[in-house]
């Protein structure tokens, strides 16, 4: 299984693994070792979506090496988009499923089975071209099935760490004039409250002490409650909080115009809420935020945060930024450069715009230069790198809690994470793995940073509670 994009693939990826184990099917290290391959696919930016074709080009090498035996499976949303054209263009793949569809997979490699093991039993009593054995049945399945997958799919069984995704929402009504994501993830689709709150049950049970939360637009979120209304993504995280043995909360990935004053409010309330937040803003102008039909000016942008810190002091925010969208001009472009200083964003994620097909601003009027694109976008990475810089070492001589997830590379050495999401590594033992302790931050390490366990308080034997419990 390949996997490219978001943390939803990743999330979807993950529970396409689980409704293929009872097949009989695991994760293998290359494709040769394996006997289906199934990519989880892009179609964000141009370049993401490109991939796909080039390494369905390698699969099909392996494909004609192991003599048609072979199954391929394009999932994702390069398979919603263009489905047809793959299968047209790419006749040895086997499936095309949707991101909708991912709950009738056992049914589509069945009949994928099937079909392979039909035609190498034609081939062998020589009833074949050699050349028809790499043609696939070509199962197409994209629909948005009025079923919820949610509701066919198993429970999770093997969680693979201390941080876990959990899908809470999907699709998008927002429609911004760039972005595909309407169109390939559907309309925007809330998981009921109870679904959600056993799957992060389970999620602890099998050692999961940080949950992400998930949806392309998750502070959209309105899912059927259990006293029958519909809850907001703030209800969730009171309710998620309560959960014992979860210590840490993330979402992603939030529209500025959903992020109500219930949520700011959790964010102040809810210790587990971790003070780190994607909130992605695109551009600092005016203008281009209305082309783009962002439904929010600038300020309103500012204003939010100023909320948002007000009620949660220590947090920092990363965002995504779009430069060299069609009209964006050198005034512009100056209007995302201050609003990135205003905010002093640690981190963010910066594209290049991309005309995807389809999408309004795809063949809108004054599109940008290539160059003047790269030009832009260098202008704005360097400041970021500032930034991030910046704060990494803004933390060094300050005490942060990490939650510990794995050994480090080296003997002795474990690492874990800040709220900021930096990598922390301090010499420790084993047993730290799945706990928050507290680090005195010595060293940052560009992307890293390192530290010394603060030693734990010796427990109080003389109080009631330690008296009750010892
Ligand atoms: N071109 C460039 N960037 C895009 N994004 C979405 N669509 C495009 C596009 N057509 C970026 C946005 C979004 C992130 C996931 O990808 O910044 O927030
Ligand atoms: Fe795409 Fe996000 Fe805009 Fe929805 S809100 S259309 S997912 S950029």
């Amino acid at each position: 299984m390949r996997t490219y994009g978001c943390q939803m693939n990743v999330y979807d990826s993950a529970r396409m693994a689980d409704v293929l184990g009872p097949l009989g099917y695991a994760a293998v290290d290359t494709p040769e070792a394996a006997d289906m391959v199934l990519i989880n696919t892009c179609h964000i930016r141009e370049h993401a979506s490109a991939k796909t074709f080039s390494e369905l080009g390698r699969l099909k090498q392996i494909k004609q090496q192991k003599d048609g035996d072979y199954i391929i499976a394009v999932a994702g949303c390069v398979a919603q988009a263009e489905g047809e054209e793959i299968l047209a263009r790419a006749p040895y793949v086997d499936i095309v499923l949707g991101p909708q569809t991912y709950h009738r997979l056992p049914e589509m490699v069945a009949r994928a089975e099937r079909g392979a093991a039909q035609k190498k039993l034609r081939a062998d009593i020589g009833l074949n071209k050699p050349a028809a054995r790499i043609a696939g049945m070509g199962i197409l399945d994209t629909d948005f099935p009025v079923e919820a997958k949610f509701d066919f799919l198993p429970a999770p069984t093997d969680a693979q760490g201390v941080t876990a995704f959990l899908s809470i929402q999907e699709g998008c009504d927002k429609f911004c004039t760039f972005c595909v994501v309407p169109y390939t993830r559907g309309a925007e689709y809330s998981r009921p409250v109870q679904q959600i709150v056993t799957e992060a049950e389970q999620l602890v049970a099998l050692g999961v002490r940080e949950l992400t939360l998930l949806g392309q637009n998750v502070n959209a979120y309105h899912g059927d409650g259990p006293d029958g209304d519909a809850w907001t993504l703030a209800q969730l995280a009171y309710r998620l909080a309560a959960i014992p043995g979860l210590e840490r909360l993330r979402y992603t990935t939030s529209h500025p115009r959903d992020m109500d004053d219930a949520l700011i409010a959790a964010h102040g309330d809810l210790p587990q809420l971790m003070p780190f937040l994607h909130l992605p803003v695109q551009s600092g102008s005016d203008t281009i935020l209305a082309a783009m039909n962002r439904q929010h000016s600038a300020d309103h942008y500012r204003r939010i945060i100023d909320k948002l810190r007000a009620a949660r002091p220590d947090l920092c925010l990363s965002t995504d930024l779009i430069v060299g969208f069609p009209g964006e001009s050198d005034a512009d472009f100056a209007a995302t450069m201050q609003l990135v200083r205003d905010v002093t964003f640690p981190a963010a994620f910066s594209f290049k715009y991309s005309g995807r097909p389809g999408t309004p601003a795809a063949t809108m009027a004054g599109q940008v230069p290539e160059d003047v694109k790269d030009a832009r976008l260098a202008e704005l990475n360097a400041l970021l790198l500032e930034q991030l810089t910046a704060f990494n070492r803004s933390l060094v001589g300050q005490t942060v809690p990490v939650l510990f997830e794995k050994a480090g590379r080296h003997a002795g050495q474990m690492v874990g994470r800040s709220p900021y999401l930096q990598p922390v590594h301090v010499l420790g033992e084993a047993d730290l793995i799945g706990r928050v302790r507290l680090v005195d931050i010595e060293q940052d390490h560009s992307f890293s940073l390192s530290g010394r366990l603060v030693a734990e308080p010796v427990p109080d034997l003389s109080s009631p509670a330690m008296r009750m419990t010892a």
